[in-house]
């Protein structure tokens, strides 16, 4: 594998110069939405083109970069406060108040706070970010995020030296959350961890939106991390709390399983969940004889995040 720095990736693979022409548009764009709740589209000339991609061109073939339909995204989704199956969420997470809503950032910084969504969209130029997302359960999706740097906010926080990791954690709604009220399954609230390097990657980002719209509910509104060289898992909706630790966090579904669910949790098709083969993926919201496509070390995002783990042996950090 050739392992790049994120310095050596040339500007033009991150970020598209269209992309600051749009952006106050969409930030006002975002925060009328957040305020009304109403829907609106970027401002694209031509939706089916992105504006923006991090997804390595030079790895893909034309059909892999074939955004999955948001219908297939918004409808087939894991969100275990509300439901176990992949169907309910959607109808069920409407009853999600996420308004207001804001996010407490502490631990290892030198400026704790709580700050309102707002403020934090407002601060933080949104782009659209076109990442593959796999998940463990072997399914993927391409999906159009709307969102920022999640580093971009934690260096707003001023962390210290001392901070190793990041913690976040999702909303604690039992009255709204059946799972949550019938303490099913998981340690609530939904907890997820990185180290800091990988908090502070570009490619790791918090996302408000998604296909130029508002996120839906179920796909974790208001505020949702996704980090694309990962199983889904990690990518936790909802999010009300991030901390910065000196030690490592143990997340909701390491702790539910450890043997089957990791701290790291990066996509690599030669380590196996214990159950399944995580070689080869089945795409969202293709059709029956389409064939599943070969899943590829860190999600195909090698060339950007190898260099994190250049002296660890991936088959034992899972
Ligand atoms: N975050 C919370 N709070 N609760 C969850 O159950 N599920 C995770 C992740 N984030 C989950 C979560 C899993 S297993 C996956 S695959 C993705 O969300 C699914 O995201 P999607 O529904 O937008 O496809």
């Amino acid at each position: 594998m050739i392992i790049k720095t994120i310095k050596n990736i040339p500007g033009s693979e991150i970020t598209d110069p269209l992309v600051f022409q749009q952006r106050r548009t969409l930030i006002k764009a975002m925060a009328a939405m957040m305020l009304t709740g109403t829907s609106i589209r970027t401002g694209r000339a031509d939706s089916s083109k992105p504006i923006w991609s991090a997804v390595p061109k030079s790895r893909l073939s034309a059909h892999e970069l074939e955004v999955t339909p948001a219908d297939a995204t918004e409808n087939y989704n894991n969100y275990y406060e509300f439901a176990f199956n992949k169907e309910d969420p959607s109808s069920l997470a409407q009853s999600l108040r996420i308004d207001p809503w804001s996010v407490e950032i502490g631990g290892e910084v030198e400026k704790p706070g709580t700050y309102q969504l707002e403020d934090i969209l407002s601060q933080h130029p949104l782009q659209e970010y076109i990442y593959r997302f796999r998940c463990v359960e072997a399914w993927s999706m391409v999906v159009p995020w709307v969102g920022f740097s999640l580093g971009d906010l934690l260096k707003t926080a001023k962390p210290l030296s001392s901070a190793k990791f990041v913690k976040l954690t999702s909303v604690h709604q039992p009255d709204s959350m059946p799972k949550q009220r019938n303490n099913a399954m998981l340690d609530w609230p939904y907890v997820e961890g990185l180290r800091i390097d990988e908090a502070m990657h570009p490619l790791t980002i918090l996302a408000a939106g998604m296909y130029g719209n508002i996120l839906p509910k179920q796909n974790g509104a208001p505020l949702r991390l996704v980090v694309p060289w990962k199983y889904g898992f990690k990518s936790i909706k909802a999010v009300v709390k991030i901390e910065l630790l000196k030690r490592p966090p143990i997340s909701s579904w390491n702790k539910f399983a450890p043997n089957e669910y990791g701290f790291y949790a990066n996509v690599n098709p030669d380590v196996p969940h214990p159950r399944w083969s995580q070689n080869s993926e089945r795409l969202l919201g293709s059709g029956f004889f389409t064939p599943r496509r070969q899943t590829e070390l860190f999600n195909g995002y090698g060339e950007q995040v190898a260099h994190l783990y250049r002296d660890m042996d991936l088959r034992h950090f899972f």
